[in-house]
């Protein structure tokens, strides 16, 4: 018995061995799904990313959109300039530039995205607002944010 079998084993080492360096070094990650190695939630980026940069020495990436994007989370209106960056590591990032929220008539920079046990918290370096993470499992889409199919109907 034992004489066959190892051939069998070697031939699925093999094949594990060359899938995986095949995806390795043939695939670069979506940018959501590099977000979400971060233990992140992806929906802290919009739907539409063209490309990104990431440093995963540093953490530092820049995340490119065809074009801004605006749209409002609760009573928040937020917007995304086609390129943002900043500092990324575990459950955080900071530096952040190129996100902002209206604040009454102004438009604010988030300066900080972090988890918070449950939540996911926006930082304007006085003030944060804290949603459920849960909620951002999703990518926002441009125009009309988690809430599009109602956009749909209502029209
Ligand atoms: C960005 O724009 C290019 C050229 O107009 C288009 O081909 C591409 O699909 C767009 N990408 C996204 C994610 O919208």
């Amino acid at each position: 018995m034992s004489p066959n079998a190892k051939p069998t084993c070697n031939f699925i080492f093999f094949l594990l061995f060359f899938t995986v360096s095949f995806a390795v070094s043939d695939q670069k990650l979506t940018a959501y799904n590099a977000v979400r190695r971060y233990n992140l939630p992806p929906g802290i980026l919009p739907k539409g990313v063209v490309d990104y940069e990431l440093n995963i020495k540093t953490g530092d990436f820049e995340v490119h959109f065809n074009d801004t994007c605006e749209f409002t989370i609760q009573s928040y209106q937020l917007k995304y300039k086609s390129t943002i960056s900043g500092v990324i590591s575990p459950g955080h990032v900071k530096n952040l530039k190129g996100v902002s929220v209206k604040v009454l008539l102004f438009w604010v920079n988030i300066a900080e995205v972090f988890i918070d046990g449950a939540d996911l918290d926006f930082s304007v370096g006085i003030a944060s607002a804290s949603f459920p993470a849960a909620d951002f499992e999703e990518s926002p889409q441009c125009g009309c944010g988690f809430d599009c199919n109602g956009l749909l109907f209502s029209s």
